[in-house]
Order: C-alpha cells, then sequence, then structure tokens
C-alpha cells in the first residue's frame, strides 16, 4: 500500500517504518516523507534512502483549509493510500480527517486514553503511574483520539527522569509502529464500531 509519512522532526519512527519497509513482504511502500518544516532532521534521512521528500511551510499558507489543500494534493498526486502520522506537529481539521477516513494513523508517547497531549512523560513521573508506553490508533478530528490499533508498556522505574523514561517509551514506539503498519496496509487491521478488530492475529 502506498503510503506517506508525515513529520515535523527528528523522524526517529519514521526511520523505523522506512527500515522496516524495506523487508521483503512488506506490505507497505513508503512513497514520499513530507514534512511541514524545511529543517526537519528526518528529511534528510528519508532523501538518502531515495524516498521522495516535500516540505510544505505551514506558514505559506494563509489559512489551515488552503495548508490542507496543498497537503490533500500533494498526497493524492503521489498516489498515496495511507497516512503515517510520526512526530507531525499539526492538527489536521475535521474536513481533511474526513477524508482520508481511516486512511490516517499516528503514534502518541502515552497508553491512550491517559495522556493526550504534550509532555507526556514528565505528565506520567507526575501523577505516579506504574506503566507508561505508547498506542498507535486511527486519527479522528478529536486530538490523541480514534480506535486503537496497537500499544507498547513499559514500566516506569523509581529513579526514572522525563528523559530515562522518553528513551525507554520511544524504543516500544519503534517496535510497535512498524507493527501497526503492517497490519492496517496489508488489511489485517479493520475499524468496526469504532474499535480496531485484527483478522488472523492473535486477540
Ligand atoms: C514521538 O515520541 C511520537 O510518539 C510523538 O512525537 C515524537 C516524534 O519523535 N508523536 P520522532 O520524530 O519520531 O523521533
Amino acid at each position: 500500500m502506498k503510503t506517506a509519512i508525515l513529520i515535523s522532526g527528528r523522524g526517529s519512527n519514521m526511520r523505523a517504518l522506512v527500515d522496516a519497509a524495506r523487508e521483503p513482504d512488506f506490505p507497505a511502500s513508503i512513497e514520499l516523507v513530507l514534512s511541514n518544516r524545511a529543517d526537519a532532521a528526518g528529511l534528510t534521512y528519508a532523501a538518502d534512502a531515495g524516498i521522495a521528500t516535500a516540505v510544505l511551510p505551514h506558514r505559506d499558507y494563509e489559512s489551515r483549509e488552503a495548508f490542507e489543500a496543498a497537503l490533500d494534493t500533494t498526497l493524492r498526486e503521489a498516489g498515496i493510500e495511507l497516512i503515517c502520522l510520526a512526530g507531525f506537529m499539526r492538527l489536521l481539521s475535521d474536513e481533511f480527517v474526513e477524508g482520508w477516513r481511516n486512511r490516517v494513523i499516528n503514534i502518541h508517547p502515552s497508553l491512550l486514553p491517559a495522556f493526550r497531549g504534550l509532555r507526556t512523560h514528565e505528565r506520567a513521573l507526575a501523577t505516579g503511574v506504574r506503566v507508561h508506553g505508547a498506542t498507535v490508533h486511527y486519527v479522528r478530528a478529536e486530538m490523541d483520539d480514534g480506535p486503537i490499533i496497537v500499544q507498547g508498556a513499559v514500566p516506569v522505574l523509581a529513579d526514572d527522569t522525563s528523559e530515562s523514561l522518553a528513551v525507554r517509551v520511544l524504543a516500544a514506539e519503534h517496535r510497535i509502529y512498524p507493527l501497526a503498519l503492517s497490519w492496517v496496509a496489508g488489511r489485517k487491521a479493520r475499524v468496526v464500531a469504532e474499535k480496531v478488530i485484527l483478522e488472523g492475529l492473535p486477540t
């Protein structure tokens, strides 16, 4: 399935997806890496890997609608069927999300529905949870909401800082995002009544 990855920065999850998609029989091919920031470090990795890249600086557009129209055109012209958000720091409107319904997935660094939004590791430590992690989910207009495809849990250790916890969660992210992409692109994941059914996989 022709897949685009949208990033805004470092792009370590994008890298994990690109690397996974190199495996023979992986059901997604990464056709495009797109950033809303020209200085996103991940763009260099993608270009070096021979993947088409695009930059759409959101500030160049007079409105969210204009930005999203350009984004939509770029994706459709590239024949994209599936979008992976990987540290893409722009909220997508209801209209955009509906236009790509069940064809946009995101990774969030918490066990949703806990800790939507930013600074998740700091908030997990402040709350005193013993288990933290990451979630890959289908995107809905509500931020960090939508049917959950897979989650990766990590322990919170007594001496954790938000940095040490972030490292452990990021390692889980790099494991679960390729798995989620393989399920979605391989049509093993289906949304029924806003829950994900995984076919032929242990539940
Ligand atoms: C990750 O923690 C991801 O879960 C969140 O933003 C961060 C992006 O990191 N949405 P990277 O750009 O993939 O390295």
